[in-house]
């Protein structure tokens, strides 16, 4: 999986850039326009969190572990229905703006949470944090179903018969190439560049093949009862984070300007700006290389 220091470099280097981009508590996730494209970007990640909340059968007084919390988002609107969220970060700035923000957020890896940590919980919600817990050698060394089954296991762990878990993650589709294909040096429209970006923004951390695996890995655990694709959702969402990323701003150009000597000295920081410029993400969407899922499991 990807770890403290892999996190770190994907989540917190950049973190005040984010930040002054989207905003303090924004969500670092695709949002759900529900086919409406016109909305504001806020009001669509308010209906990914009404639509988690329905879905885990989230009321005021529940108790709800958001695992990989981000700044903060879900924990927030948690806060408005007047339940009470517990998060989980890997991310030191992530951490640090959640406690500013008066949430109950700790440094500590998911997949390993037993109920002697925080007790059990009415739901447990992981926002797109599923992507990062499988990584490259885990794949390699044919670990990958073993991982999301112990994390499955984990969940189940700490919820009651019949209690929801909800996952919002990325997945590799049909259009995916093999692992040893992707290259760095590939011609810049090529598939094998785009994941070599990805891979560089993104160290230790290698998706699910499809939402088949997840499901399957589950099962021991967990039976799925709502799924659908977000896809189109987070072709908008980068769409919209792009354009913030650009727009001017005295506070976010001198964070820019700060990852200078970074930029000089450490290449995979120069790879970095490329996904700035081309957004390899997107491009994996709108190519079907990804799809991406919110899946919603009731414990067996
Ligand atoms: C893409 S961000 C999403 C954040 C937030 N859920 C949102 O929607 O804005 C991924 C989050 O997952 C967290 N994460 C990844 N792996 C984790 C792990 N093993 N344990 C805890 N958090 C993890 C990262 O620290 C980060 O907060």
């Amino acid at each position: 999986m990807a770890g403290n220091k892999e996190i770190d470099f994907s989540y917190t280097t950049m973190d005040q850039i984010w930040r002054k981009s989207v905003g303090e508590m924004a969500d670092f996730t695709g949002a759900k326009y529900n086919g409406d494209f016109s909305l504001p970007l806020e009001e669509a990640q308010r209906k990914k969190h009404e639509f988690i909340v329905e879905n885990l059968n989230i009321r005021a007084g529940s108790k709800v572990l958001d695992m990989g919390c981000g700044w903060g988002p879900f924990l927030n609107y948690l806060r408005q229905v007047g339940a009470k969220g517990i998060g989980l970060t890997l991310s030191k700035g992530q951490h640090a703006a959640c406690v500013r923000q008066g949430f109950e957020v700790y440094i500590q890896d998911c997949r390993t949470v037993t109920p002697s940590d925080y007790g059990t919980f009415d739901a447990v919600a992981s926002v797109g944090a599923f992507e990062h817990f499988c990584s490259i050698e885990d794949y390699k060394a044919g670990r990958q179903d073993e991982v999301y089954r112990n994390f499955f296991k984990t969940v189940s762990d700490l919820l009651p018969a019949g209690g929801r878990c909800f996952i919002q993650t990325m997945v590799f589709s049909e259009g995916m190439i093999p692992l040893e294909n992707i290259d760095i040096n590939a011609p810049k429209e090529s598939n094998e560049y785009l994941m070599a970006l990805v891979v560089n923004e993104f160290p230790g951390s290698w998706l699910p093949y499809g939402k088949e695996q997840i499901i399957r890995s589950a099962q021991p655990y967990m039976r799925l009862v709502n799924h659908h694709s977000g896809r189109l959702d987070y072709i908008e969402t980068i769409k919209v984070w792009r354009r913030r990323l650009w727009s001017f701003g005295w506070n976010k150009y001198l964070a820019y300007l700060s990852l200078a000597p970074q930029l000089l000295y450490d290449p995979r920081m120069r790879n970095r700006f490329m996904n700035l410029r081309i957004a390899p993400i997107r491009v994996a969407f709108e190519r079907e290389i990804w799809d991406h899922y919110r899946l919603v499991f009731e414990k067996v």
